[in-house]
């Protein structure tokens, strides 16, 4: 844990993201937040933090290609790593369901993309049956190196933080990352509230990177409710679509539909006045750029006069 950049031979400077005031939202909750901008990884997203470590052990282990299921981020990053350890990575994905960016980045660093007839779940089932295959290793959040360096973000966020937040707020797909940081804050001694947003409409939702219908680790988020520890909330469309404009229009930070959703959690709890919260924001908004109305084409005159007009 902590600011230093994995040693990694395949490292591509994962970590080290910012932790932002957000002056604007503090006032409207009341409340003092910081958002940890994990869209500024390599590829876009948190999963490069425990991806560098998976793919680096694969390659130790002597694996032919990494596979796994995706909505998106975790191909890219996959796809990225594998690049740089010199391995094939093989990419299942929910036909017509995750954003162009994220299945460019994918192909642009020469991994195998599939798009199948089926959702994420599908094509996380058969995914783990291809990881039981000789020289297929499966680089999804069930690999424990995965969640082992994700743990990374709970370090840089007490460092940053100089002390523990009361809260720390997340989206909640497959809930890796969850586990991921409740075991990071576990280690070091400090126990925050997490809280995890997840879509009510999980198989259908417009933020598809969480677009996954059984989360791989339920069970697990289930025991960590049990003992306290989490917190879920259960979103409408609405509330995430709310809570990313307001991350862009209040703030400036534009991160991807699903990355709203620990503010959105946020937004529905009780009791928060005063608490020191980290909001989470998991990828970048470039990745998902189509989810921006970009309120149709108006073009105007290129004089002055016409310009002027247009301001209104
Ligand atoms: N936020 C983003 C941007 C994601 O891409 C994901 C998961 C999550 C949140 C949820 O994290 O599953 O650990 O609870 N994306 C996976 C993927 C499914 O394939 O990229 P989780």
């Amino acid at each position: 844990m902590g600011l230093n950049v994995t040693s990694s031979t395949i490292s591509l400077g994962e970590g080290s993201t910012p932790l932002v005031p957000a002056r604007r939202l503090s006032e409207r909750l009341g409340l003092e937040l910081h958002l940890k901008c994990e869209g500024l990884n390599p590829t876009g997203s948190f999963k490069d933090r425990g991806m560098v470590v998976a793919v680096e052990r694969a390659a130790e282990s002597g694996a032919r290609a990494v596979v796994c299921a995706s909505t998106g981020n975790t191909a890219a990053s996959a796809a990225a790593y594998a690049a740089r350890a010199g391995l094939e990575a093989i990419v299942l994905t929910p036909a017509g369901a995750t954003a162009t960016a994220k299945r460019a980045q994918a192909r642009a660093a020469g991994a195998r993309l599939f798009e199948i007839r089926g959702s994420f779940d599908d094509a996380l089932r058969l995914c783990r049956e291809l990881g039981e295959r000789d020289g297929f290793v499966l680089v999804n959040s069930l690999n424990p190196d995965r969640v082992e360096g994700q743990k990374s973000v709970v370090g840089e966020i007490l460092e940053q933080l100089g002390s523990a937040p009361d809260i720390v707020a997340l989206p909640f797909g497959g809930g890796g990352n969850v586990s991921a940081v409740a075991a990071g804050f576990a280690e070091a001694g400090a126990s925050p509230r997490l809280v995890i947003g997840q879509a009510a409409e999980r198989a259908t939702t417009w933020a598809t990177a969480i677009r996954i219908s059984e989360p791989a680790h339920g069970a697990h988020v289930a025991e960590l409710v049990g003992a306290g520890r989490v917190e879920v909330v259960t979103l409408s469309e609405d509330e995430l679509r709310v809570a990313w404009q307001l991350l862009s229009h209040q703030e400036g930070v534009f991160c991807e539909p699903a990355s709203a959703a620990g503010l959105a959690a946020l937004e529905r709890l009780p009791d928060v006045e005063g608490t020191t919260v980290v909001c989470i924001l998991t990828g970048h908004g470039l990745k998902d750029a189509g989810a921006v109305d970009e309120g149709g084409s108006n073009p105007v005159d290129a004089t002055l006069e016409a310009v002027l007009e247009a301001i209104g």
